[in-house]
């Protein structure tokens, strides 16, 4: 006997030494095929190889591929547990000839491979072939000297195999093994082929033809052979036994659950152990692969495939979660064959915990309310679907796992209903959304999110990647095509560009297709925060809705924005380490030639603050951890230390971004954690520097800072060089002495600007003054005080107490008035000596004065005062009026 690990190492070294190149199995999410959500064949990795898009990787290959069949088309999810071959996950055997051999040497290397290395006995293998594939028909009966009646012709698309309804496709030819004639059943083509007595267990499909929509469209470049064998299949084969889940496989996994449960696989119990088992490898496999629970998409195909199981679980009377501790057995069978199993075991562990932990919160409650919602139900009847929805709705059932929990009693479920509940409720989250006043537009995202579901976002793994165009609108319409000029909205079922949200910028880059289409995007949205819209001009080319286009973002772009908001997640957690915990976020914007963040903190930063908080930041730059994601409830994430935002909505799995480095400050937690859907860096040191450009008040309380990162801040730096250099040049000094001779030109500039005013004072007093200079003061008596007015013409302000001062001294007792003329306007202050200011105030007299001259005011003490007005011509008249207020 074999083991399944063995079987799948013999056929892959069977292939390999017959010159086709060993491939390892590619993905499960097959982001290159917008027409699939999982991959589901061993072909579909090659399938623009087939079609002659893509050069061959070698002239012949063989790979044992993941496969998924579980949402989408091919939904095996129902049955699985219930019969003896159904899984949602399996591995399909294949080998492939790319225009290399084609019919007659891929039976002579099955025969082969079958009967003589592996030693299955001829007799009890049937083959089909197409009906009117005489030629294959003849080959079987040369090199396998089958007997005509064990060559069955087959009329019907069972023989005529395509991936789906586009793609490569041609007559096949499958190949049977007789389990014996003590299990019922027919051979293939007769009345009881269905009985289990006959089963496929190998597909040789001779790829000659390319279908669009259903309709063949023409021939391959080249005919080329696709072969797809079961591997759990042949294993029981080899095994001797009948049943998959009788395989080594599953046997060690069932007793994994048996083992940890205390339940036996009997019985009713069968079932949920081999549920568990399967879903154990299809949930484990895609949480390897990137696809992570969620409510829409393939995340939502990963939850229904996990709670289905958990249910199970919960049916074998696990009173923990279970599913999770079952992953050592799982990787322990597989993880040899797949090494990104045991890479991501953590993960797979984790997620499954953190699911199986969540859902029985509802588990019990919701089981509760089915019980009594059929406690008078018999075989037959079904389950309302107003009630179906509420166990969805409010407990988190999937439909599925609500028809499996029933199935057993023979309960239906009315899924018109479940469908009408459905729609009732998102036709009132539309009304909601309508009365809340929001921009018109927003209908048409309504239509195209309920018709299309969300855009499934690839964008954190990858920058290129395949849509399926959902919808176009052109001039806010939607329309089903756009030619070359037309500015134009396209939507597709799955893209890698990330659309604006959460301050950061939308992507930007191309979308190409068929005919020379080309597409610039230069923007993508995120209306309804569901749909990722991208906004571009059509190059060249046309769109339609149905198409498959190649969607590629700008790298170059990306990185920067990358860079930009792994840069604002670390100058947050800097600013807060360094003014303390009451910063938080206030806003920002993550754009990729610079970052934005806005935060609380009651007063400007200090030059010292902000140089200590760039140089952190840069530090935790050069330590270069990687940064980590992880899925958790908004909960767990605050527990785990994440910043949350304030005002923010959160949906009900939050990103958890941790970056820096971990045990920070002995917290043992890492320098920064964040909830965030955005796209960061792989690892700190991938921003390269950090530089603050820019410190400053938002609004009273909030702060705002701008900073730059990699080449932005380079070029920043480089700029900030270049002008030192400028200077450097114009002073003829090193660049390294131009902070010494600036300050002292400065020192020199002072002492220049206090000789010029002593000069210009002087040049006043003397009546050398370029508009006349001053009258030389002389002394009058007015009404028995003697009062000194002067105009000077040229005098700066401020010169003029020093001189008032000179003028009382000169007079003893006395009143001195001094205007100073400067282009066009005049200062003008009046000064009283002490014994005077009992009967004059100077701040009364220098006020008429200042009316004189056209302005208005003045101030200062009793005994001196100032004031100026914009009529310098009338400096005499506003003497005039201080003599004439001392004559009264
Ligand atoms: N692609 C073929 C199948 O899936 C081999 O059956």
């Amino acid at each position: 006997m074999s083991s399944t690990n063995e079987i799948r190492r013999s056929f892959l070294d069977y292939f390999g030494s017959n010159g086709h190149a060993v491939t390892p199995s590619a993905p499960l999410v097959p982001y290159n095929d917008p027409t699939l959500m999982f991959v589901n064949a061993g072909m579909v990795p090659f399938k623009n190889v087939f079609t002659g898009l893509e050069t061959p990787p070698a002239p012949r290959a063989t790979s044992s591929q993941k496969c998924v069949r579980a949402g989408g088309k091919h939904n095996d999810l129902d049955n699985v547990g219930y019969t003896a071959r159904h899984h949602t996950f399996f591995e399909m055997l294949g080998n492939f000839s790319f225009g290399d051999y084609f019919k007659e040497q891929a039976i002579i290397h099955a025969w082969s491979l079958l009967t003589k290395e592996w030693g299955l006995p001829p007799e009890k293998l049937i083959a089909t072939v197409y009906h009117t594939d005489d030629e294959a028909f003849d080959l079987w009966k040369k090199i396998a000297g089958l007997p005509d009646d064990k060559i069955i012709r087959i009329p019907t698309k069972d023989n005529f195999w395509a991936m789906g309804d586009d793609g490569p496709c041609g007559p096949c030819s499958e190949i049977f093994f007789d389990h014996g004639d003590h299990i019922p059943g027919g051979p293939p083509g007769s009345p009881d082929e269905d009985g289990d007595r006959f089963i496929e267990i190998w597909n040789l499909v001779f790829m000659q033809y390319e279908q669009a929509a259903g309709e063949i469209t023409g021939e391959l470049p080249k005919p080329s052979i696709d072969t797809g064998m079961g591997l759990e299949r042949i294993s029981a084969v080899m095994q001797g036994v009948h049943d998959n889940y009788d395989t080594d496989t599953f046997k060690a996994l069932i007793a994994a659950s048996e083992g940890l449960t205390g339940v036996q696989a009997q019985g009713a119990q069968t079932a949920s152990h081999r549920v568990i088992a399967d879903h154990l490898r299809s949930t484990s496999f895609l949480i390897a692969d990137g696809v992570l629970p969620s409510n829409e998409g393939r995340g939502y195909v990963l939850r229904r495939i996990m709670r289905r199981a958990m249910r199970h679980a919960h049916l074998l009377g696990a009173k923990e979660p279970l599913m999770h501790r079952l992953v050592p057995a799982l990787v322990a069978e597989m993880g040899q064959a797949y090494p990104e199993l045991g890479r991501a075991e953590a993960l797979v562990s984790e997620v499954l915990e953190r699911e199986e932990t969540r859902f029985r919160q509802t588990l019990d409650k919701g089981l509760k309310l089915l019980d009594e919602a059929t406690e008078s139900m018999e075989a037959g009847d079904s389950l309302p679907g107003e009630t179906a929805f509420r166990l969805y709705d409010t407990y988190g059932f999937p439909y599925d796992l609500t028809e499996d929990a029933l199935r057993a009693r023979g309960i239906g479920v009315d899924k018109d209903g479940f469908d009408a509940a459905m729609a009732q409720q998102k036709a009132a989250a539309r009304a909601a959304w309508k009365g809340s006043g929001a921009a018109a537009d927003g209908e048409l995202w309504f239509d195209i999110a309920e018709r299309e579901g969300a855009t499934e976002f690839t964008g954190y793994s990858a920058t290129t990647g395949e849509g399926r165009v959902v919808a176009l609108i052109v001039d806010g319409a939607e329309t089903d095509h756009a030619v070359a000029g037309t500015d134009v909205i396209v939507l597709t079922n799955q893209t890698p560009f990330y659309g604006e949200s959460g301050g950061q910028t939308g992507d930007a880059g191309t979308i190409t297709g068929p005919g020379g289409l080309e597409i610039v995007i230069s923007d993508t949205s995120k209306p309804l925060g569901r749909l990722h819209a991208h906004s571009g001009k059509i190059v060249s080319g046309r769109i339609g809705v149905g198409d498959t286009v190649h969607l590629a973002v700008d790298d170059e772009r990306r990185d920067s924005i990358r860079s930009n908001h792994s840069a604002t997640h670390l100058l947050h957690a800097a600013l807060r380490h360094r003014l303390g915990d009451h910063v938080t976020q206030k806003g920002s914007l993550v754009a990729e030639d610079r970052l934005r963040f806005d935060f609380s903190h009651p007063k400007p930063l200090t030059p010292e603050d902000i140089a200590a908080i760039e140089a952190e930041v840069n530090a935790e730059i050069r330590h270069n951890q990687p940064v980590t994601t992880r899925l958790m409830s908004p909960d767990d994430a605050i527990a785990a230390g994440a910043m949350a935002l304030f005002g923010e909505k959160y949906g009900e799995e939050v990103r958890v971004l941790s970056m820096g480095r971990t045990n920070w400050n002995g917290t043992g937690s890492n320098y920064s954690v964040e909830l965030c859907g955005g796209t960061h860096v792989r690892a700190t040191g991938d921003i390269g520097v950090f530089r603050i450009v820019s410190e400053s008040a938002v609004s009273s309380g909030v702060r705002r800072i701008e900073a730059l990162t990699g080449e932005a801040a380079r070029q920043w730096l480089v700029g900030r060089e270049d002008a030192l250099k400028t200077i450097a040049g114009a002073m003829k000094a090193a660049p390294d002495e131009v902070t010494g001779r600036v300050l002292a030109l400065l020192d020199e500039r002072k002492r220049l600007e206090r000789e010029l005013a002593d000069a210009k004072k002087q040049l006043a007093l003397s009546g050398g003054g370029s508009g006349g200079g001053a009258a030389a003061p002389a002394d009058e008596q007015v009404n028995g005080v003697t009062f000194s007015g002067q105009v000077i013409e040229g005098l700066e302000a401020k010169e003029l107490r020093g001189l008032l001062d000179e003028a009382k001294k000169r007079m003893g007792s006395g009143v001195a008035a001094i205007a100073a003329v400067n282009d066009g306007r005049a200062a003008f202050a009046v000064a009283v000596t002490d014994d005077l200011t009992g009967t004059f105030n100077a701040v009364d007299l220098v006020r008429k004065g200042v009316e004189a001259l056209g302005g208005k005011g003045g101030g200062g003490r009793p005994d001196m005062a100032q004031g100026g007005g914009p009529d310098g011509a009338k400096a005499n008249e506003a003497l005039a009026a201080v003599r004439e207020a001392l004559a009264v």
